[in-house]
């Protein structure tokens, strides 16, 4: 068969905080993918890069005192170490803060201007009269006009799920500089994706370009009809400067997946070559361009042809692995834009869910937010890779790593099942037969089963379904080890005669743990090394599964994985509530105690007495599927039925941990009705402005519900 020719992405983290585990899931999907298809003998290139541009880089890089182009190279080094701590095999790692990056940008944009895709319109904004800066919606909060929420964000209220723009917010305030924004009129440039309609419903239904859930989804897009998109930004903006006009910027999301074509450029440049590390799979510490082995065979002669990946009518496969968060860009603009510029459109965008660790959004109070170096100080990359793979499918529906769940599912799998068949056989091997492998095998049809499972195995991975190829090769596991322990090589041996006999056994044993290693050597890529040095080959190849080792000298064993301990999830628990690198853009730049109160904001006596505080009992907490925020109580406050109130701050709070804890409410709100059902009251909670842990006001000992707060 022809062998294919395969490019994947997978999004570039914004150049504004440390990866943590919900990055890493992404990575180590398309890294599982890249190398299983290498080891099919299939041409596949992984590039990712920076996200550099955007305000809250900016921002971000002027809080720390630092230029931006400082701060991009710092995370990008850090990622990058980070990335290769989970031993992601990076073909080329880019940013999008880079000439050739620019080069594409403008060309694309030309184009599409000449084209006839881009219109300009003057709109109002809210500017930030202090910072003298324009503010994105999120960088605005106020109390929600519809339902009156305090402290929302200028995009949407979390309480009532309203939507409007950030002027319409009540007493809003700039979280930049607590300054009440103006709005004022600016000229900006949009592409007009509504031209490409008829196109995109196409591409959206025809060979699976998206998964179907993800199609409908979509379908709604066009339902409510495509807006034109705002792709441009007005000084000041970190990022590149539109041509031909003074003081605008394009909008970061315009040149962050032209950022997937300048790194794979990058990767056509033969100058990549100095930093080729040939037939290796171990990463080099510090090496930013780790070039393809391929490469180097390729630009011997002719280099990578990037017309050939990138060019209208291109054959090769162009992959995008992304999170369910953007989809939209991926799937709309993204194709319109390359469509409209004259380049080839992805062949497929594998979007999946979002990671949730034990069963909840990543918390940093509850030290659930880990970040990818607090996890590698304490356990080694496999454990995870493993794990997740035998998560992950071609799904949408988020992924949770339990961290207890986790601990033993690899306890019992790499190494109750796989690693010790190694063990057990290799001490039979170096202490009676010279580890010499024998020249006939004791199950030669077993043998064969397990290369036939080869297919299934294949067809699984193919399909991104790892959880279904972990579940096949660790069933192949427990028929290893089930033969093993049938045999009984420890009594046997004792046994007149019965060498060749367990000779045997063991050799089938090792050779069994030589096709567990192929099948597991795209998820295990270090183990299988270091297994290779025990069986003393060279390199095993998916065929090697069908190609018995006989009469061949091994090596003795080494330990090749360590059992995880309990302590070492705590420490990464600890650790993570520790790690207070703010990773929300907003966090990152404000995060003040409250303002000081002002004179011109008293109230008086009367006004206070209005507000009907009461000692609440939680009686029942439980999460609300739609809404993300929300928790849903029920408090006691002494009256005949409970009250039923939605607070926002499932965030900071698991139900369960709420359930009995006296309270404060606010008992005379007037009911209103949300999406989910009527909140009969509020709960109050201590917090500082822009900080996502939030503190339950408790009473002292002895209050009772329904006791009045005053
Ligand atoms: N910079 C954009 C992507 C631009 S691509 C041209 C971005 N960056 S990100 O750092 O927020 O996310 C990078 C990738 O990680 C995205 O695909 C995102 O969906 C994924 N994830 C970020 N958090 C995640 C989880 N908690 N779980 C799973 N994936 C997550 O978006
Ligand atoms: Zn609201």
């Amino acid at each position: 068969m022809a062998k294919r020719k395969i490019l994947i992405t997978t999004g570039l983290p914004y150049a504004n905080g440390d990866l943590h585990l919900g990055h890493i899931i992404e990575q180590i999907q398309a890294d599982i993918w890249a190398r299983f298809q290498r080891l099919q003998g299939n041409t596949c290139y992984y590039v990712c890069g920076e996200d550099a541009h955007g305000t809250p880089v900016m921002l971000l890089a002027e809080k720390l005192g630092k230029t931006p182009e400082a701060l991009i190279a710092e995370f990008k080094e850090s990622h990058l170490r980070d990335s290769k701590g989970f031993l992601i095999q990076f073909d080329e790692y880019g940013s999008t803060h880079s000439e050739s990056n620019r080069e594409l940008v403008y060309d694309i944009y030309q184009k599409l201007k000449a084209a006839g895709h881009i219109s300009t319109k003057t709109i109002e904004q809210a500017f930030d009269p202090v910072k003298n800066i324009f503010l994105p919606d999120r960088f605005v909060k106020g109390a929600c006009p519809r339902c009156g929420a305090e402290d929302q964000y200028g995009d949407n209220c979390e309480a009532c799920g309203a939507t409007y723009s950030p002027m319409e917010l009540k007493n809003p305030k700039s979280v930049l500089s607590g300054a009440t924004p103006v709005s004022k009129a600016s000229e900006h440039f949009f592409f007009e994706i509504a031209h490409f309609e008829g196109f995109l419903k196409q591409w959206l239904q025809t060979d699976q370009h998206v998964s179907t859930p993800i199609a409908n989804k979509l379908q709604e897009w066009f339902e409510q009809g495509l807006q034109a998109w705002d792709i441009s930004r007005d000084a000041p903006y970190f990022g590149f400067q539109i041509p031909d006009v003074q003081d605008k910027y394009f909008y970061v999301w315009l040149d962050a997946p032209v950022g997937y074509m300048s790194t794979f450029k990058k990767l056509c440049d033969p100058k990549c070559q100095p930093n080729v590390v040939p037939n290796t799979e171990i990463p080099v510490p510090g090496a930013a361009n780790v070039c393809h082995p391929a490469v180097l065979e390729l630009s011997a002669a002719t280099a990578l042809s990037f017309d050939e990946f990138w060019g209208n009518g291109s054959t090769a496969e162009l992959r995008h692995f992304i999170g369910k968060d953007i989809v939209y860009f991926h799937s709309l603009f993204w194709p319109a834009m390359l469509h409209g510029a004259g380049f080839r459109t992805p062949s497929s965008i594998h979007v999946h869910g979002y990671l949730t660790v034990n069963g909840q959004k990543m918390s940093k109070s509850r030290g659930t937010f880990i970040q990818a170096k607090t996890y590698l100080k304490h356990l080694p990359p496999e454990a995870l890779r493993y794990y997740f793979a035998a998560k992950l499918n071609d799904g949408i529906e988020d992924i949770d790593l339990n961290l207890e769940e986790f601990r033993q599912k690899v306890n019992s799998d790499i190494v109750g099942k796989v690693v010790n068949i190694a063990s057990r056989a290799a001490s039979f091997m170096a202490k009676h037969f010279n580890n010499q492998l024998s020249t006939k095998l004791a199950d030669e049809k077993l043998f064969q089963h397990f290369a036939d499972e080869s297919k299934e195995i294949a067809q699984a991975y193919e399909a991104r379904d790892f959880a279904k190829a972990m579940r096949l090769i660790m069933a192949l596991a427990d028929e290893a080890n089930q033969m093993f322990d049938h045999a009984k090589p420890w009594a046997q041996i004792k046994v007149e005669g019965k060498a060749e006999e367990v000779h045997q056994v063991c050799s089938q044993v090792i050779n069994h743990f030589m096709q567990l290693m192929v099948y597991l050597k795209p998820v295990l890529p270090e183990i299988t090394n270091q297994a290779e040095r025990f069986l003393a080959v060279n390199d095993l190849a998916w065929e090697s599964a069908a190609q018995p080792l006989l009469n061949h000298a091994i090596h003795d064993y080494q330990a090749l994985f360590q059992r995880i301990e309990e302590k070492e999830i705590m420490s990464i628990v600890e650790e993570s509530k520790q790690a207070v690198q703010a990773e929300a853009p907003v966090a990152a730049v404000a995060s003040q105690p409250a303002a000081p109160v002002k004179e011109e904001n008293f109230i008086s006596i009367d006004d206070f007495m209005k507000v009907d505080l009461r000692i609440a009992k939680i009686i029942s907490a439980e999460p609300v599927p739609e809404a993300d925020k929300l928790i849903k109580l029920q408090l006691d406050i002494g009256e005949e039925k409970p009250r039923q109130v939605f607070a926002g701050i499932k965030a900071a709070f698991k139900p369960e941990d709420l359930i009995g804890k006296l309270t404060v409410m606010v008992a005379n709100l007037a009911p209103r009705k949300m999406r989910f059902g009527m909140s009969e009251g509020m709960v109050i909670v201590a917090s500082k402005p822009e900080g996502a842990q939030l503190y339950l006001i408790e009473p002292q000992t002895g209050a009772e519900p329904g006791m009045k707060v005053k």
